[in-house]
């Protein structure tokens, strides 16, 4: 038996892009449908109940394309909105949270950073999982403002971008932290600038993979894996132009979107 419907992937835009290259290596037999809701970029600035109803638009138009599970590429999404999603709808969901489990494992200072956006910051669900899963761990927790935005105009090589690292990063290395996670799904494509800011004995955490081997077991379990895809569709709902060119550049490979409105 082959369940040949999409998955849904979305975030505000580009960072999920981060999420959907995992998804690609470990099902690569699936179909996708990623969205990116550009026109109101960044979720990082969002309040909780715009977070949700953002969230739910897109879902409505995934669950329309009939999906077989969403995966919120978004960590603020997740942070503010996946409890009123699972109410909603009746899809299966799998969010994205900063992996500060993981980080409280490796490190051995005992002392870890977490940079994300600021909503995801100051978020009750962030200090829930470093309450569950730092006890004992010194977490330097820092919002960051304009660093998504350097992603998604494919500015990575700027020298904004290394303004911005040098100031979100400097209370981290000062504080003497050995692990660092990226909690917001932008991040991972500096993850080779923020190495050179921190050098190579930091270690430096996304969930991608996770998120991946999530997806993975969720199908399996509903024996709802595609054996014939591989196909995914690119959708944003901001410039279609501007998302193709950048996405091309991050996946590695040539991407046409197609704009929506939601
Ligand atoms: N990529 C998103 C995250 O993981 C949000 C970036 C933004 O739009 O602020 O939180």
């Amino acid at each position: 038996m082959s369940d040949k419907r999409p998955i849904g992937v979305f975030d505000s835009g580009v960072g999920g892009l981060s999420v959907l290259k995992e998804l690609h290596k470990l099902l690569p037999k699936e179909d996708f449908i990623f969205i990116a809701d550009q026109a109101h970029v960044p979720y990082g600035e969002k309040t909780s109940s715009q977070l949700c109803q953002l969230a739910r638009n897109v879902c409505d138009f995934l669950t329309k394309k009939d999906v077989k599970l969403i995966v919120v590429a978004c960590n603020t999404s997740t942070c503010y909105s996946i409890d009123y999603l699972r109410k909603e709808f009746k899809v299966p969901f799998v969010g994205t949270v900063p992996a500060i489990k993981t980080a409280a494992e490796k490190t051995m200072k005992k002392c870890i950073g977490v940079i994300s956006t600021p909503a995801t910051s100051a978020s009750s669900y962030l200090a829930d999982l470093i309450t569950r899963h730092a006890q004992g761990v010194k977490v330097i927790n820092i919002g960051c403002t304009g660093l998504e935005n350097v992603v998604e105009k494919g500015d990575i090589n700027s020298k904004e971008v290394e303004t911005l690292l040098n100031k979100y990063l400097g209370p981290i290395k000062r504080a003497g932290a050995d692990a660092i996670v990226l909690g917001c799904t932008h991040y991972p494509f500096l993850k080779t600038k923020i190495g050179k800011h921190v050098g190579p004995d930091v270690k430096i955490l996304d969930s991608g993979k996770a998120i991946a081997k999530r997806t993975l077991a969720l199908l399996e379990d509903s024996s709802s894996l595609n054996n014939h895809g591989g196909k995914s569709h690119y959708f944003t709902t901001g410039d279609d132009k501007d998302f193709s060119k950048v996405a091309s550049v991050l996946m590695e490979k040539k991407i046409t979107a197609q704009h929506i409105v939601l």
